[in-house]
């Protein structure tokens, strides 16, 4: 079932997304988290609220989506990079207790059902998702089984282009392959929390909330899944009916 928020704008949606995750900063929680620009907001206010009211994190553990094919953990764009920049290095989670996947490595595909049996062994409490302006979630492009396990991809056009911004605005620049984590492990998350914002989500979402369940729309598969709220604001929420 999908729970749906709208709200004004992307500050309110970011702290209705505190609300939601407050619930789950408690010892024992498995968080699944996300980067890109949606998260930031929560991201920030789960660091105010730590330095604030002390919220610990030293028995949390977490998993992120997904990691860019070839970037070491150093490259400022790498999605390490930019969980210990926006949140890890700013909270009392203990670096062991924190996985995002490599996109290093002799055998990515190894790595990648190592990843999964991970999870496996620690279920996610919740996970966070953005969507991507072609209805993809973590990097599962359209056409991508809804019963994937962690893989690695080739990311499609329309997301190079999106996430041009972060590489100088320079397309070479910009990994063309990820690991991500697939459908069928984000599908197995006990609850999730989707953001989106912003008038190029708009499409997506009406996909995602009207559309028939399809590979076309990966988001769509969150339909099925039984404990679901998506956050969203006027602009991304402008072609529902
Ligand atoms: C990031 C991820 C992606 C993003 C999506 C939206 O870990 O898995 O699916 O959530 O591409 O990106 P932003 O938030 O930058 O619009």
């Amino acid at each position: 079932m999908i729970n749906v928020i709208r709200t004004k704008d992307y500050e309110e949606a970011s702290d209705k997304a505190f609300e939601v995750m407050k619930e789950y900063l408690r010892p024992g929680k498995v968080l699944g988290l996300a980067t890109g620009s949606t998260p930031l907001g929560l991201y920030a206010r789960m660091v105010k609220d730590h330095q604030e009211n002390g919220t610990s994190y030293k028995e949390i553990r977490s998993f992120n989506l997904d990691e860019y094919v070839g970037l070491p953990i150093t490259h400022p764009e790498s999605y390490y990079a930019f969980m210990h920049h926006n949140l890890f290095d700013h909270i009392d989670i203990p670096e062991e207790n924190t996985h995002v996947p490599s996109g290093l490595g002799e055998d990515l595909e190894a790595q990648a059902r190592h990843y999964d049996e991970m999870i496996d062994a620690c279920p996610v409490d919740i996970q966070l998702l953005g969507i991507g302006s072609d209805g993809h979630i973590a990097f599962n492009e359209p056409g991508t089984p809804f019963d994937s396990g962690t893989h690695v991809t080739d990311l499609a056009e329309s997301t190079i282009r999106d996430n041009c911004r972060f590489f100088d605005n320079d397309i070479t620049k910009v990994p063309t392959q990820a690991v991500t984590q697939g459908i069928g492990t984000i599908m197995k998350a006990k609850a999730i929390l989707l953001i989106a914002t912003g008038s190029n989500k708009a499409k997506a979402v009406k996909e995602m909330l009207e559309g028939p369940i399809d590979v076309s729309c990966p988001a769509s598969i969150l339909q099925k899944h039984e404990n679901v709220t998506v956050i969203i604001d006027e602009d991304a929420a402008a072609l529902l009916g």
